[in-house]
């Protein structure tokens, strides 16, 4: 099944569209940040890896409805500048299965802003992809990611205990999901 959006993506606030090669810098501000990437799995990234993420991205802007990943970049229209950055991953086709992982420059944080742009993934998920279950996957430790979960509406429903090595540390992973039912259920 191929899907295309109708980008660009609005939310009340914010602008969701795919990424173009002049988000450099901006991506570069938000990826290069040791606090921004504390608990994800990559770590902070220079300039040249940064380029090579974005023309990923660029790249991989029309997945072909199999396994992938859709990245797009959250603008702030007043400004035009890229403040986030919000994934959709499609898991498993046969099982309908997605995950959606959100990254926000810290100088937005604290608005909502993460929130709002990661709904408009779980709608791409469940209303344009069709998927029937999608997943949050957090450090147990980013109690600030946890809540936009909580927010969003999907279930905390496992926690692993150190089943990660993150940064020289054993960490514990929480999953939260939400069905596509759940979703229809809030309106
Ligand atoms: C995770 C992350 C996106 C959360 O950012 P955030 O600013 O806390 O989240 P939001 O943009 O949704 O803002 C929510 C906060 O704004 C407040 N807020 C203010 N105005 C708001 C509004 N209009 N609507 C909703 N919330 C609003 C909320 O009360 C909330 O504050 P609280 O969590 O202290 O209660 C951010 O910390 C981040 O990018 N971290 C690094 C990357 C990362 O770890 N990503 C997640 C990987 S799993």
């Amino acid at each position: 099944m191929m899907v295309t959006p109708d980008y660009p993506l609005r939310t009340a606030r914010l602008v969701l569209r795919p990424y173009v090669i002049g988000d450099l810098d901006d991506l570069y501000d938000i990826q290069s940040r040791p606090e921004v990437v504390r608990y994800l799995l990559v770590g902070a990234r220079d300039r040249d890896k940064v380029r090579a993420v974005l023309a990923e991205r660029i790249g991989s802007m029309a997945p072909d409805g199999e396994t992938g990943s859709l990245s797009l970049a959250v603008v702030l229209p007043e400004t035009g500048s890229v403040i986030g950055d919000v994934v959709l991953f499609v898991r498993s086709r046969e099982d309908r299965q997605g995950e959606i992982g959100y990254v926000f420059h810290p100088d937005h944080g604290g608005r909502g802003y993460a929130t709002e742009a990661a709904r408009a993934m779980l709608w791409l998920g469940f209303d344009e992809f069709g998927l029937h279950r999608i997943v949050g996957r957090i450090d147990a430790r980013n109690t600030a990611s946890a809540r936009v979960l909580d927010r969003l509406g999907m279930r905390r429903e496992a926690h692993f205990a150190q089943n990660k090595f993150l940064k020289g540390e054993w960490s514990d992973e929480v999953v939260y999901a939400m069905l596509e039912d759940e979703w229809r259920a809030r309106g």
